[in-house]
């Protein structure tokens, strides 16, 4: 799982979208490779105060938690959503944390069999904090039992088998649900309802980062101006995962090359290297939006043809690269497909074709530049 150059994500459950060969060497990747999981733990905030960013998910979340612990009863349960590396791991911890309780930690793809699930269950203490990240991969027989335990504090478990099974019920620890998806949407609606707070957490702004890259160099010693925090938090993606590898990689060649100091120049040369772009774009990033626009004349185009042009998994596209790519304007998604906006062109250093090319057959936008998709309402044109 932790060999070099081998996705270490599909067997890791930590954000484990499916990854192609091609995806280690990318040093933008939001998902976590090993040498993240190692450094993470330092880096990450331990309480609801040192987090930076997502106001309004950390003031909500604080009432919720302030709530439970004045009733002196577990919280409702708790949904994070949200591209992989925006914090969704660290605030399960922080939410065990804030209450003094203590926290267990799997995932959807762990739990093969609802025995996996009844084993935790059924060994809780009260108030215990259940971490479940990528909880909609989870197999059916185990969601089915996450019903009722996150309703009732029951787990029926079955004994025998065939026409002569019975199932018995038993009582469980009152406990706290905290599931993380990357993918909400792909979560049945029966499940999404059972929880009684949900937070979807989204891109951060580059000031933000750079209060992230900054608190991060002074953990681990690293010399960062100002103007060095900038130039990476600018790079990251929007997300804190990102910020907190370019400021190794930026390290890295501040001690070889430099005197250790991670200036602007040093960031800008060192993120040259690694091929990141000024907007943070990296390889995949580039190629989809390059096949988007070059082979698919900016769509609209299907996911699955477009991650067969770029030779990914349609999900590793849809999870890993659209989200960022959405967000910054550069494509949007339709009811008939995914299609690239003029800034995509311009991002590509390609003249922008004229609008009837393409925008008559765009159809209209349903997601546009980070705005959730409304299914429909709020109908726009990609002229505005
Ligand atoms: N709000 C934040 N403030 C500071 N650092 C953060 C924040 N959110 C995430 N991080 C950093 O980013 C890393 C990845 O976050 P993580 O919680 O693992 O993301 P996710 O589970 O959503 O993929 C963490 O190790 C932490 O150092
Ligand atoms: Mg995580």
């Amino acid at each position: 799982m932790s060999e070099p150059g081998v996705a270490s994500g599909r067997a890791g459950g930590d954000d484990s979208p499916a990854r192609s060969s091609s995806s280690p060497d990318r040093v933008v990747s939001a998902l976590a490779d090993a040498d993240d999981r190692v450094v993470e733990g330092a880096l990450r905030p331990k309480r609801l105060s040192e987090v930076i960013g997502q106001n309004r998910v950390r003031e909500q979340l604080s009432l919720v938690l302030e709530g439970a612990l004045r009733r002196g009863r577990a919280p409702d349960h708790v949904l994070l959503s949200g591209p992989p590396g925006l914090g969704k791991t660290t605030l399960a911890m922080i939410i065990s944390a804030e209450l003094g309780a203590p926290l267990r930690i799997t995932s959807g793809p762990a739990i093969e069999r609802a025995g996996d699930l009844a084993a935790i269950l059924s060994t809780l203490s009260e108030g215990e904090v259940v971490f479940i990240d990528e909880i909609h991969r989870l197999a059916r027989p185990a969601e089915e039992m996450l019903y009722l335990a996150m309703e009732d504090f029951r787990v029926d478990v079955v004994i025998g088998k065939g026409p002569g099974a019975t199932a018995i019920p038993l009582d469980i620890a009152p406990f706290t649900l905290v599931g993380a998806t990357t993918r909400a949407g792909l979560l049945p609606a029966a499940l999404r309802d059972r929880f009684g707070f949900t937070a979807h957490l989204d891109f951060y702004e580059p000031e933000e980062l750079g209060i992230i890259v900054r608190r991060s160099a002074g953990l681990l010693g690293v010399a960062l101006p100002e103007d060095g925090a900038d130039e990476i938090a600018g790079r990251s993606r929007g997300t804190p995962r990102i910020a907190n590898r370019l400021l190794r990689r930026v390290r890295d060649f501040a001690e070889v090359r430099g005197d250790g100091v991670v200036t602007r120049d040093c960031a800008r040369a060192a993120l040259e290297l690694y091929e990141v772009d000024e907007s943070g774009l990296d390889r995949l990033d580039l190629a989809v939006l390059g096949a988007l626009v070059r082979r698919f004349g900016g769509g609209p185009v299907g996911l699955s043809t477009l991650a067969v042009a770029v030779g990914e998994e349609a999900e590793t596209v849809e999870v890993v690269a659209e989200p960022f790519l959405v967000r910054a304007g550069l494509m949007a998604r339709t009811p008939r497909g995914r299609v690239a906006t003029p800034a995509a062109w311009q991002h590509l250093g390609l003249p922008v074709p004229r609008q009837a090319a393409w925008a008559g057959r765009a159809g209209r936008v349903v997601e546009w530049a980070g705005q959730e998709d409304s299914g429909g309402d709020g109908e726009a044109t990609l002229f505005g």
